[in-house]
């Protein structure tokens, strides 16, 4: 594993509260991910994952609380500041999210079509992420030709181009044969030692959390419960922590 930074936070929620109707989705969430980590949370299905990231993303406005990425906080920002922050962070989306009707390449470039490279720049980067999940022979190839897994490495090719500083993954390993699973994985943790990217990892999958978590949170009942390594949870006496490690 790289080097963790304990004392930059490059993410920070604070008592983040969300509610649809009388649903109180999140009650008061707050969590840290530091420069250089690989940070897992886990929750249960519908326990509002997904929500967070949301907010995160400001795809949703929470209720309350405060957001700060990169050491600004998401709500005091324009429109054109929160574009340039978003990307410093990469997003690997729950499924694999590609466009079906691009091929490899367009999908790869799609992220870039706003930045100043050139085309020769441009190439070399796709190149580049390709050959670092293993993938340079699909270059031309649509999205519906591509296996399952193959499609989850091309999204994961897409989310680092930009060089993320933060890469969020929603549910990394989620529907993959575990050998598929696994080859997820290492490539998550090459790109955490290759670029020093910081990564907030959504997943309830308890492999996955094995694997490549620095520290984990489990959001419970709309806040962060516990936080800890995968090891110190798993040896909890909480029923509600031991719950996910049976
Ligand atoms: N746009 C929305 N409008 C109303 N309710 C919503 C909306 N989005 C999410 N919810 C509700 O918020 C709760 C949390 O949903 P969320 O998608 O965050 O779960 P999750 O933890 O990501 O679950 P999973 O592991 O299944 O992906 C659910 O009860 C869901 O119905
Ligand atoms: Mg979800």
């Amino acid at each position: 594993m790289g080097t963790i930074n304990k004392k930059t936070s490059v993410l920070k929620i604070q008592n983040l509260k969300k509610s649809f109707g009388n649903n109180a989705v999140l009650n008061g969430f707050s969590m840290e991910l530091f420069e250089g980590e690989n940070l897992v949370i886990m929750g249960k299905s519908g326990s509002g994952k997904s929500v967070m990231i949301k907010c995160l993303v400001g795809l949703l406005i929470p209720d309350e609380g405060s957001i700060e990425i990169s050491g600004k906080t998401i709500s005091e920002l324009s429109q054109k500041e929160m574009n340039l922050l978003r990307t410093e962070i990469g997003f690997l989306f729950q499924g694999s999210a590609l466009y079906d009707s691009m091929t490899v390449r367009e999908n790869l470039e799609f992220p870039l079509r706003k930045s100043n490279l050139n085309l020769t720049e441009i190439e070399k980067l796709v190149n580049e992420v390709l050959e670092s999940v293993g993938l340079l022979n699909t270059i031309n190839l649509m999205p519906e030709e591509l296996s399952g897994g193959m499609k989850r490495r091309i999204a994961l090719a897409r989310a680092i181009i930009m060089k993320p500083k933060i890469i969020i993954f929603d549910e990394p390993t989620t529907g993959l044969d575990p050998i598929t699973a696994k080859e997820i994985l290492e490539l998550m943790k090459n790109i955490q030692n290759q670029y020093h990217t910081s990564s907030l990892i959504i997943t309830h999958d308890i492999d996955c959390a094995r694997v490549i978590s620095n520290r984990m949170i489990l959001l419970i009942d709309g806040i962060n419960y516990a936080e800890g390594t995968f090891k110190e949870l798993s040896s909890s006496t909480d029923k509600k922590i031991q719950a996910f490690f049976k």
